[in-house]
């Protein structure tokens, strides 16, 4: 599903560059369902930007679903990316003046969806996630947990291959935030979705396929459980 060999990057112009990610190399197979822990600023984000064709890798390989994606173009990645991955990061990235249905159909005005037909989709992804009778409540009528289940099913509406959730449950007190953490566990069982995790909590990574902990952009462990 994924492969990174030796992506090195960093920050800033060539010459007075600080490297965030130093020769790191994954192997993560389909429908599984990894956890990535380490310090602030060890570089987790900055991984899963890159792998989520959001920012170039400076050197090294990145390799989605057997095609090699590291070098595309901007507009090239953008398809790769809109075709096999889906975002879910800490603070829902929501917008605030739509409804929870016009939030998850978001991704298919792009895809040049009709509105009807829009509306019937993001329905279904709401009731996949539990929130069948929240349709029509904007975000600031959620709470924390709704908030990012609408934010996960509005990930899951193109279908993706790859999830990549950047502290899904950082913001969310614990008892939602296990709740959360059981939805992308049935994602990834129910739905064969692979699923790349950035967590601080221990008792989560635990939880989860495989455990990756970086430290100043490298791996320093990666442990299958
Ligand atoms: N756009 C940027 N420009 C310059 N430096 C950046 C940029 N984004 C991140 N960095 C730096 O890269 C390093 C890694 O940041 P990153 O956000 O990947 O860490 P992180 O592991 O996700 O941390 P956290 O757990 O706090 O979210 C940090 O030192 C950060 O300051
Ligand atoms: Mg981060």
């Amino acid at each position: 599903m994924l492969r990174l060999s030796d992506v090195t990057h960093g920050y800033g112009p060539a010459r007075s560059r600080t490297m965030v990610l130093d020769r790191v190399s994954l192997s993560m197979s389909s429908g599984e369902m990894w956890a990535l822990t380490g310090s602030s600023g060890s570089g987790k984000s900055t991984l899963l930007n890159l792998i989520g064709l959001l920012d170039r890798a400076q050197e090294g390989e990145i390799e989605l679903a057997g095609q090699r994606v590291s070098g595309l173009d901007a507009y090239e990645a953008a398809k790769v990316r809109n075709r096999l991955i889906g975002f879910v990061f800490q603070s829902f990235h929501l917008l605030p003046r739509l409804t929870a249905w016009e939030n998850v159909a978001l991704p298919l005005v792009h895809r040049a969806v009709g509105r009807r037909e829009r509306r019937d989709a993001a329905m279904a992804q709401l009731e996949r996630v539990g929130l069948a009778d929240r349709i029509h409540h904007r975000p600031d009528e959620l709470s924390g947990g709704q908030r990012q289940r609408v934010a996960i099913a509005r990930a899951l509406i193109t279908q993706p291959r790859l999830l990549l959730a950047d502290e899904p449950t950082g913001n969310l007190d614990s008892e939602s935030g296990g709740r959360v953490m059981e939805l992308l566990r049935d994602i990834n069982l129910r739905n064969g979705v692979s699923i790349l995790m950035v967590t601080h909590d221990e008792n989560l990574a635990g939880t989860c396929d495989h455990r990756v902990v970086m430290r100043d952009g490298r791996i320093v462990s990666s442990v299958e459980r």
